[in-house]
C-alpha cells in the first residue's frame, strides 16, 4: 500500500453543479479561477469526499447530489453523485483510482455511501485514508478559533488521519458505539424500561477501548506536529503555533497507563449512566475534546489574534502537516486552499506559494481573480471555471 503524492485524473457524475467533469491534471499545484458561483468551491468539496468524513462543507450524502435548478434540497436526488481520482503513489512510481459516491442506479438511488478502491467495493469510507490524505482551509474556517470545539476537534482529526490512518477507524468505532449506547438510553427514558444492563456493559467496553485509542493518538500527533515545528525553526511570515489537545482522556494519559485510564473510564461511563440518559448525551469522553493553538511568539491564545493571524496561524498548521508527513509517509498531502490568496498580503501569498512549491505538494488554489496568481507562472497549472465546467487550461 503507497500514498498519494497527485491526483493525476478527476472524475466528477452530478456532483453540486457538475453534470459529469473529467479534468486531467499533473503534479503541479492547481489554479481554478473563474465567477462566483461557478463550482471552484464544489470542486474542492469534490477531493474533499476522497479522505474519511463529510467534507469540507460537513453536507448531507444526498445534499451533494446535482439538483436542477428550482429543485428543493429535501427532494430526493434523481440520480447518483459520484466522485473519483487516479493517484499517483509517491515511490513506487504506480497509480490507484479511488472514487466514492451514493449507492444505486438512477432507477434506485439509495442514500447509503459506497468507497471503491480500484473497482473493489471497500468495507468502509475509512479505506480512503489509506490511500490519500487531504487537508483544507476554507473561508468558513476563519472562524474556527471563535465557535465551539467541533471544528478544531475535526481538524485536529483529519490531520491525524493523514499520518495514522487507523485513527479513522478507531474515532469511526467510537461514534458508531457512542451513538448505539445513547440510543439504548434514549429508548430507557422514553419507554420506562430499563436498558439490557449487559449489553450496556458490552457497548461501554467497546466505547472505553475506542476512546483511549482516539485519545492516544490525539496525543501522539499532537506531540509530533509539535517536534515538526520546533525542529522548522523560522517559519517566515507564518507565525509559530503552540499546539496542544484539550480532553479528560487526553489529560488522564499524561499521568496513567492506557489500560488505566480505559478502565476508570468504562468505570465512569457505567456510574454515568442515568446523568448520561438525563442529559440525552454521554458527557465525558473524546467527543467533547478540543484543540488548542496558541501564537507563539507573543503567547496570545489564537482566539485572541486578528483575523489575518489566525489564518496564517491555520496555514503553519497545516504547512506543517503537511512537511511532517512528507518526511514521515514519504508522501505530501494533497491540500485544498479556497480563496486563500485573496486572505493574504503579498508578501505572506508569496511565502505561501513559496512553500507549497517547496513541499512538492498538488495544492488546489482558487479565487476569482487570476492575477492574484501570475506570480505561480508555469509552477502551476491554471484552470477556468463556469457553470460547472472547466472552460480550459489558462
Ligand atoms: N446540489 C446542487 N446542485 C446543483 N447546483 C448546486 C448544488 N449545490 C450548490 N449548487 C450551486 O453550485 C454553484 C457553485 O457553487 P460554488 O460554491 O462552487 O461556487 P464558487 O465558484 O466557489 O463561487 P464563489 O466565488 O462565490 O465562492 C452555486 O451557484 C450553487 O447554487
Ligand atoms: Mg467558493
Amino acid at each position: 500500500m503507497g500514498a498519494a503524492v497527485a491526483v493525476t485524473r478527476l472524475n466528477l457524475a452530478e456532483f453540486r453543479n457538475y453534470e459529469s467533469l473529467r479534468l486531467e491534471v499533473d503534479g503541479r499545484p492547481v489554479v481554478l479561477t473563474g465567477p462566483n458561483g461557478a463550482g471552484k468551491t464544489n470542486l474542492l468539496e469534490a477531493l474533499s469526499f476522497l479522505a474519511p468524513g463529510r467534507g469540507l462543507r460537513r453536507a448531507g450524502l444526498t445534499e451533494v447530489a446535482r439538483r436542477p435548478a428550482g429543485t428543493a434540497a429535501a427532494a430526493p436526488p434523481a440520480a447518483p453523485w459520484a466522485v473519483s481520482a487516479r493517484l499517483a503513489l509517491a515511490g513506487s512510481g504506480g497509480g490507484v483510482t479511488i472514487g466514492t459516491g451514493l449507492d444505486g442506479d438512477g432507477a434506485a438511488v439509495q442514500a447509503r455511501r459506497v468507497v471503491r478502491i480500484d473497482g473493489r467495493p471497500a468495507k468502509s469510507q475509512t479505506a480512503l485514508g489509506d490511500w490519500l490524505s487531504v487537508a483544507w482551509l476554507t473561508p468558513q474556517m476563519d472562524r474556527l478559533f471563535l465557535e465551539g470545539p467541533g471544528e478544531r476537534r475535526r481538524f485536529l482529526d483529519r490531520l491525524a488521519y493523514g499520518l495514522e490512518p487507523e485513527h479513522a477507524r478507531q474515532l469511526s468505532e467510537f461514534d458508531s458505539a457512542l451513538r448505539e449506547r445513547g440510543r439504548l438510553l434514549k429508548d430507557q427514558r422514553d419507554s420506562g424500561r430499563p436498558a439490557d444492563p449487559l449489553w450496556l456493559d458490552v457497548l461501554e467496553e467497546r466505547l472505553a477501548g475506542s476512546a483511549v485509542a482516539v485519545a492516544a493518538a490525539r496525543r501522539d500527533f499532537v506531540r509530533r506536529l509539535a517536534a515538526a515545528i520546533a525542529a522548522a525553526g523560522d517559519t517566515g511570515p507564518f507565525p509559530r503555533p503552540l499546539l496542544s489537545v484539550v480532553g479528560t482522556l487526553e489529560q488522564a494519559l499524561d499521568g496513567a497507563p492506557a489500560l488505566a485510564v480505559e478502565d476508570a473510564y468504562r468505570g465512569r461511563l457505567k456510574v454515568g449512566r442515568r446523568q448520561d440518559m438525563a442529559a440525552g448525551t454521554t458527557l465525558d469522553g473524546p467527543h467533547r475534546s478540543d484543540m488548542a493553538v496558541v501564537h507563539a511568539a507573543n503567547g496570545r491564545p489564537a482566539a485572541d489574534c486578528s483575523t489575518g493571524e489566525q489564518k496564517a496561524l491555520l496555514i503553519a498548521l497545516v504547512l506543517a502537516h503537511a512537511r511532517l508527513l512528507a518526511s514521515d509517509r514519504g508522501a505530501v498531502p494533497i491540500l485544498l486552499l479556497d480563496e486563500i490568496a485573496a486572505h493574504l498580503d503579498q508578501a505572506r501569498r508569496t511565502a505561501l506559494f513559496a512553500a507549497l512549491l517547496g513541499l512538492g505538494a498538488q495544492a488546489w488554489l482558487t479565487g476569482t481573480d487570476g492575477a492574484l496568481f501570475g506570480e505561480l507562472g508555469q509552477e502551476a497549472q491554471h484552470f477556468s471555471v463556469q457553470d460547472g465546467r472547466i472552460g480550459g487550461k489558462l
